[in-house]
């Protein structure tokens, strides 16, 4: 903590005509939040406007000044001299990350109390990150790629990596958990988009099947199906250079968050023409690393303070119910990044990519075809066609040639009957009657012999066995 903050923050805030007293004062890893009662009537939005003034006066690179919610106090947060730096490998084995049961958990670092922060990106469900150059957002793309591995095995997460910078992610490339290779080629990209809004359209088909309404239904019911996050690193690049992934990105983002589909988007440049209004309103999950204009802020945030953070990944987090919390991302090296992927590396180098998904999609529609054809023979069932065969395979031979006899006893009957000569011309009630008679006799005739063959070879069985 800088020295004699308590006596000196007051002094400098009264250089500016702001005046108030001290409250709380927190020390955290990476700034001291002090609490201030600011006077009767000073508004906050002043105050807010003189925090690079303030920081100057104060020497250090960065003042945020927040509203407490609930509270008469404002908030300062100074930074602490020497810069801090969470390592991710503690933070991903903890035990707090490894009890979280959220369908997919994100290790997003520590607030400013120290305390490690995850979140569930499905219920995000989308996050866009932005941040100068410099400012942490591969380090933290690649922090959130790792929790999500950590939790998931590659049947449950499969992953797209877009990397028009194509440094950041190749060591992604022979992994199971790969939907697909890094893809660098930006020509390649709005492909790859297109793939997945067709894959979530064949789940959407697959969940009607099934009659639930999203992945988590479908899961519960034993079916398989991996969760699909898709990275872009540097969304600004690939929009300037094709402008259809746009559509295709917010297709995903509005319609996606029921199929399992999630979208982690970072952009060194949040201008407006790369985050537009229809972007921003379907990503309210948003996470700004240090951006060089308040104008930036304001894009990313809607609000003032992302250009007074300090870099190495300190961040603001902004929820989509509003809240906004600093955050201190966790750093992680290459080293360790190829150490944690080291157990999922693909040795065969033949073995092809989004081998599970083509497995579990085969199993699906097999599943599909399965309950097509149930849903056939159980309509067919209730036919009286289906009903009288079903019946007439139930009798079994003996019974089926005994009716088909009676029957042709009958008609022999009817036509010797009426084919007969003229004197004995009977009336075609008698001819019938009789025929009938004739065919009755005939079957319970068959049925006595066979009845009387039956008890004979009981009784010589029963001799046989004497
Ligand atoms: N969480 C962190 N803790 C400590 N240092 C960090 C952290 N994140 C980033 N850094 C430092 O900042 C450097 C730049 O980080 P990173 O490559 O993630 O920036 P970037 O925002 O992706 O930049 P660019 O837009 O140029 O790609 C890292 O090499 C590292 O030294
Ligand atoms: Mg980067």
């Amino acid at each position: 903590m800088i020295e004699n903050l308590e006596t000196n923050l007051p002094r400098t805030l009264a250089h500016f005509g702001i005046f108030g007293s001290i409250g709380k004062i927190i020390e955290g890893p990476l700034i001291t939040e002090v609490e201030f009662k600011l006077a009767e009537g000073t508004k906050f939005a002043n105050v807010e406007k003189m925090t690079r003034d303030i920081a100057r006066e104060l020497g250090v690179s960065g003042v945020r000044a927040k509203e407490i919610p609930n509270s008469t106090y404002i908030c300062f947060e100074v930074p602490q001299p020497q810069a801090t730096t969470i390592p991710f490998p503690p933070l991903v084995y903890s035990a707090e990350f490894v009890r979280a049961t959220y369908a997919l958990p994100i290790c997003v670092g520590v607030n400013m109390r120290g305390e490690p922060l995850m979140k569930d990106l499905s219920k995000m469900p989308h996050l866009l990150v932005a941040g100068t150059t410099g400012s942490g957002k591969s380090v933290g793309l690649n922090t959130f790629i790792l929790s999500l591995i950590n939790k998931k095995t590659p049947e449950e997460l499969q992953l797209v990596l877009i990397d028009p910078k194509r440094i950041e992610f190749s060591m992604y490339n022979n992994q199971k958990y790969m939907y697909r290779p890094v893809i660098t080629d930006m020509n390649e990209a709005s492909t790859c988009l297109e793939q997945l809004v067709n894959e979530m359209n064949y789940r959407y088909t697959l969940f009607e099947q099934q009659m639930v309404r999203n992945i988590g239904e479908y899961l519960e019911k034993g079916f398989k199906m991996p969760y699909i996050v898709c990275v872009i690193d540097e969304f600004a690049d690939l929009i300037m250079f094709d402008k259809t992934v746009e559509k295709q990105v917010l297709q995903l983002a509005q319609k996606a968050r029921a199929s399992g589909i999630h979208l982690i988007i970072a952009t060194q440049r949040p201008s407006v023409d790369v985050i537009t209004g229809t972007i921003k309103a379907n990503l309210p999950t948003r996470l700004s690393y240090k951006v060089s204009s308040p104008t930036d802020s304001m894009i990313i945030l809607n609000s003032l303070g992302a250009e007074m953070l300090l870099g190495r990944g300190d961040s603001l987090l902004l929820e989509e119910n509003g809240t906004l919390t600093r955050v201190l991302g966790a750093y992680v090296s290459n080293q360790e990044i190829l150490n944690m992927l080291e157990p999922y590396r693909i040795k065969d180098t033949q073995q092809k990519f989004s081998n599970i998904l083509a497995e579990q999609r085969q199993q699906a529609q097999e599943q599909a075809n399965q309950n097509y054809r149930d849903h056939l023979e159980a309509e067919q069932q209730k036919t009286i066609s289906w009903k009288i065969r079903n019946w007439w395979e139930k009798i079994g031979k003996v019974n089926q040639r005994r009716i088909i006899n009676f029957f042709i006893t009958i008609a022999m009957g009817i036509i010797s009957g009426m084919t007969g000569s003229s004197a004995k011309k009977k009336s075609t009630s008698d001819v019938i009657s009789s025929a009938t008679n004739r065919a009755v006799g005939s079957v319970k005739r068959s049925i006595k012999a066979q009845a009387k063959k039956a008890v004979t070879d009981a009784v010589l069985n029963s001799l046989k066995k004497k």
